[in-house]
């Protein structure tokens, strides 16, 4: 299993480029097929999440063909099978787009129940309740599959109990093609929502509200083709802020939206970060020891639980105590027990963590509980005196398009390696 070895204590200094958002794009290329003409998306970001589902659509018959780095055309015209049992496609949250997407163009739809980080439970309780009102038939088959048809999709209004990314995504794509309007309330109002209704729209759907708690989903005959880019990865951006943060370093994020990274901004500055802002920039430049704060994550535009893990690193790291609530998830403190292993002080009870900053870290192996856990144990380690070693990337790698080598080009020391041999050469190297 690859890992990342690292040298630590490195002050991280430069630009580093974000890559398109992870969480907007799997919705975008489900969403894709639902013409039957093709469909351009351009700043497609090289994480393994999107290439499953890039993937899968082949699989299912759709036409997938990357044009360039960034850019893939898909074409649904000729998909022939509704059945979508992928095999990479179990492992990732994301495979449930492909039940909304299906169901909303051919009213049926077979697909592996989804995987996911396990942070927590993972239900899809809501995605069934909002398929079901908008007149399909759910049935859970043996082998774990989820089977939703119907014979007319019809408008509906849909209260979403908790507020839900993957429903209100879901939602949108099942009812952009149902007959009358639906209405969901209590939506999310993340970044990738906006992305994914302007992405539909473009497809001629009519999707209004997105960004509010109430969207507003007029069913339309059918979606034409489009070419769209999408919005840079507000977590990746976040993540490689706290990276100037806890080096003492000089960073700035490129090609971002500065309004999508301010909670990650203003709780920086509360830390002693100086936080400068440009049209499509973030410079981020780190005082010489962070002040301690509090973090509750909440939907957005509140803290993002995304980034809880990452900040908590920073807050190990502070004067001082912090308390970080993660009141989304409920087990996304799977860190804390790696981050001991460097010197950090935290307890865990319940939903909240409390950290007492300590002076530094030192190196130490780690292995990535999941997505965002891994990355914040990189960043740790980049702070750690000495050398640390980070197992189980491939989770990392899901969600960070070429982390190692952005990580180089802001001067940090890390190499992605596959046996002890290739460790035992960066230590050489590094000295
Ligand atoms: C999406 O997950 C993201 N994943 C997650 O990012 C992100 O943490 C999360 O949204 C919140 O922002 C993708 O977009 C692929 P939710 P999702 O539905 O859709 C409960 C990452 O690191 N819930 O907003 O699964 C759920 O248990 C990943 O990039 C139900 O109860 O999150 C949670 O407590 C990790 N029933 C809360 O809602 C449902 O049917 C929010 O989950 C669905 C969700």
């Amino acid at each position: 299993m690859s890992s990342y070895i690292i040298k630590g204590k490195v002050p991280l200094r430069g630009k580093v480029h974000i890559s398109g958002a992870k969480n907007a794009v799997l919705g975008i290329l489900a969403a894709a097929t639902m013409a039957d003409e093709t469909v351009t998306v351009e700043n497609v970001p090289d994480v393994n999440d999107a290439n499953v589902v890039l993937e899968a659509l082949s699989a299912i018959g759709a036409k997938v063909k990357h044009t360039a780095a960034h850019t893939v055309d898909i074409d649904g015209s000729t998909i022939s099978n509704y059945t979508v049992d992928y095999e990479s496609i179990r492992r990732i949250r994301a495979s449930y787009y492909l039940i909304g997407a299906l169901l909303g163009k051919y009213k049926e739809a077979k697909v592996a129940l989804p995987g996911g980080c396990d942070i927590g439970s993972r239900p899809i309780d809501l995605h069934i309740k909002g398929f079901k009102a908008l007149g399909a038939d759910v049935e859970l088959l043996p082998g774990g599959f989820i089977y939703v048809k119907a014979e007319k999709l019809t408008g509906a209004n849909i209260f979403f109990d908790t507020v839900s990314v993957g429903a209100t995504i879901n939602l949108m794509l099942a009812s952009c093609m149902a007959e009358g309007e639906t209405i969901l309330e209590n939506a999310a109002k993340e970044p990738h929502i906006v992305d994914v209704a302007n992405f539909l729209n473009t497809m001629g759907a009519n999707i209004k509200g997105a960004g509010t708690d109430i969207i507003r989903i007029k069913g339309v005959e059918k979606l034409h083709g489009t070419s769209y880019s999408i919005i840079p990865d507000q977590i990746e951006a976040g993540t490689f802020m706290i990276a100037a943060a806890v080096t003492g370093g000089d960073v700035t994020v490129c090609d971002v939206i500065p309004k999508h990274l301010e909670s990650i901004s203003a709780k920086l500055i509360e830390m002693g970060c100086i936080v400068e802002e440009g049209d499509e920039t973030v410079r981020v430049i780190a005082n010489d020891r962070l002040k301690a704060t509090n973090i509750k994550t909440l939907p957005y535009p509140g803290f993002p639980t995304d980034m809880q893990p990452q900040m908590a690193v920073a807050l190990s790291l502070a004067t001082g105590s912090s308390i970080v609530t993660e009141s989304v998830f409920e087990n996304r403190f799977r860190y804390i027990d790696e981050l001991a292993r460097l010197g950090g002080k935290a307890k865990v009870d319940g939903g909240t963590a409390y950290i007492e900053g300590v002076d530094g870290f030192s190196g130490a192996k780690l292995i990535a509980p999941d997505l965002r856990a891994g990355a914040a144990l990189v960043l740790a380690a980049l702070a750690a005196e000495g050398i640390s070693e980070v197992e189980d990337i491939v989770y990392i790698k899901r969600g960070y398009e070429d982390f190692a080598g952005k990580l180089r080009g802001i001067g940090a020391l890390i190499e992605e390696v596959n046996s002890e041999r290739d460790a035992q050469k960066f230590r050489l190297k590094v000295g």
